[in-house]
């Protein structure tokens, strides 16, 4: 039975909603990891020229910008997180040239590019941390505690495990929020600005077109890095300002670097943005990033960590639009990056949640980011030897995957990012992607793959989904084509609509979305004809039956 609960009413808007000026205020922005995307030369490594290659598949998939994940060089500690020079690639992935190929052909493709930057952070082996005098302005050295500084100089964990200080062999200490070789910059050291304005302005010269900026809520420390008090910092992170995470101060480089942006772009007649991977307690801490002055985007990982549940989705969707319309600014959705539990496996280990999560994603107002393989509905891998791992957090006993960000540690988190996974370590989202074949490794390249891939893979692959109407890459094209025909979706008005008990029903310019996130079938008056369903939807004498864990968007 059908039950009315509530009269229409219309979720919190940006103001002045309407298509934006701002390409990424509606864009599809696709992740591609490039060490498992596509290999070109047969080390098992996917790289650049792999990327290039396929980048027609990502044009044809329908989505308007690739973000590309560190390629720089870098002795790949921290899967290339810790970088050694940040204006060259690394063999492993290319050359510069090949980047600058890579940039044009996305143009010449109408895709946009976005690449990481890393600023909270270098590798060990960058030349500042490598030449003593240079290190101790640039980066965070203090004695240590104890008689004889033998203790660290405070109580911060790293989020990779273990105590956040290692001791030189010349008695200090330096501070490292991830790995060991992961050193914190100084920022209150002006030259640390002076280059990373730097580093932005040569890769914006070689075309790119904004930065995925990394640890976006780290670079300022609490003055005198004051303890945070004993053993509870993996539950506090997240759930509290913590002296090393979302400092005010950081506005303050996010106000420069978009003043950079802006007259970057202003001057050459394009848009260059800035989304923060900031983890931040609330929606309304996180939307201060995006504040008119500052970054464009930031990932809004509190839906990522929502539960399958609609008064929790409902819930994180209005906080969230709540938020980022206080400022201005669009929000950018995201289910799976290469941090977290894939979403097919997060929520329970059900392709048909993950597809019906995929498709409310897309219907709401605002950016999508989409992680490389899961519009194959790749699960996450579970059963990977611990000879081939590779995250620094699995051999430092560190959180679980999602360490980078709050509440997503298997106990505090049961329905959060590290749900579901092998032991919460992120190799098991990385395992390079199957295009083709029966075999590993599935067409990734003509050698082998740096992680295993599994046997039953075949299926999975680009080339077998490809044409398959009821396969998720078939889902996802379709999904993304409609979103580009419908005006008004993307960046437009939302309202939530009458819905059954724990129904979930909006509409958007001439579309309703229904998602049943029950684990049954749940009928109420049809709203209108089905455009596309994540699960066959029934019409019947004017009656809908949503299958359980679908989403369904209806032409109205
Ligand atoms: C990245 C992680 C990385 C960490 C340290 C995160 O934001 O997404 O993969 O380990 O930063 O750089």
């Amino acid at each position: 039975m059908t039950q009315e609960l509530t009269s229409p009413s219309p979720a919190p808007q940006a103001p002045g909603t309407g298509r934006g000026p701002g390409w990424w205020r509606d864009a599809v922005i696709y992740q591609v990891y490039v060490r498992s995307f596509a290999d070109s030369d047969g080390d098992g490594i996917g790289d650049l020229r792999g990327a290039r290659e396929r980048l027609p598949y990502l044009k044809d998939l329908g989505v308007d910008a690739v973000w590309l994940t560190p390629f720089y060089a870098s002795p790949q500690a921290d899967g290339g997180y810790d970088v050694a020079d940040y204006r060259a690639v690394d063999p492993l992935f290319g050359t510069l040239q090949d980047a600058d190929e890579l940039i044009r052909a996305a143009h010449d493709l109408g895709l946009r590019v976005i690449v990481d930057i890393v600023p909270n952070h270098t590798s060990d082996r960058h030349p500042w941390f490598q030449d003593p005098e240079l290190a101790r302005q640039r980066y965070l050295f203090r004695p240590g505690k104890g008689e004889s500084g033998e203790l660290p100089p405070n109580d911060w964990e790293s989020v990779f495990g273990g105590p956040a200080w290692t001791r030189t062999d010349r008695g200090d200490w330096y501070l490292h929020l991830f790995a060991p070789e992961q050193p914190d910059l100084n920022w209150d050291n002006p030259e640390v600005h002076a280059e990373f304005e730097a580093i932005m302005r040569f890769w914006l010269d070689l075309g790119v077109d904004g930065f995925r900026v990394d640890v976006a809520h780290g670079m300022i420390k609490a003055p005198g890095l004051p303890d945070i008090g004993h053993g509870a910092q993996a539950q506090l992170i997240g759930a509290q300002v913590l002296p090393f995470f979302d400092q005010d101060g950081v506005h303050a480089i996010h106000r420069a670097w978009r003043r950079l942006l802006d007259g970057y772009g202003d001057a050459r007649g394009k848009q260059v943005i800035g989304v923060a991977e900031a983890w931040a307690p609330t929606a309304e801490r996180l939307a201060l990033y995006v504040r008119p002055d500052e970054l464009h985007q930031a990932f809004n990982f509190q839906f990522l960590n929502a539960p399958w549940q609609s008064d929790a989705l409902r819930s994180v969707i209005d906080a969230s639009l709540a938020a980022t319309a206080s400022v201005g600014a669009p929000t950018t959705w995201v289910l799976s990056n290469h941090d977290v539990v894939r979403h097919t496996t997060r929520l329970g280990g059900s392709l048909a949640r993950a597809r019906a999560a995929t498709l409310l994603m897309l219907a709401l107002p605002g950016s999508a980011y989409l992680y490389q393989g899961e519009e194959l509905g790749l699960p996450e891998v579970t059963d990977l030897p611990d000879e081939v791992r590779q995250d620094p957090a699995f051999f430092r006993g560190g959180r679980a995957t999602g360490a980078v960000g709050p509440g997503t540690d298997t106990e505090s988190a049961p329905d959060g990012a590290a749900a579901g996974g092998q032991d919460g370590f992120r190799d098991g989202c990385r395992v390079p992607l199957p295009w083709s074949g029966e075999l590993p490794p599935y067409g990734f390249g003509p050698g082998g793959s740096w992680l295993p891939q599994p046997a039953d893979w075949g299926g999975l692959t680009i080339a077998a989904q490809t044409g398959d109407p009821a396969s998720t890459l078939e889902l996802y094209r379709a999904a993304l084509e409609l979103r580009r025909r419908l005006p008004g979706l993307g960046d437009g008005p939302m309202s939530w609509a009458p819905a059954p008990d724990g129904v979930l029903a909006f509409t958007r310019p001439g579309l309703l979305c229904t998602v049943n996130p029950l684990g049954h079938d749940v009928g109420l008056p049809a709203p209108g004809t089905p455009l596309l369903s994540s699960a066959p939807v029934t019409v019947d004498d004017a009656t809908a039956q949503l299958p359980g864990d679908s989403c369904t968007w209806w032409a109205i």
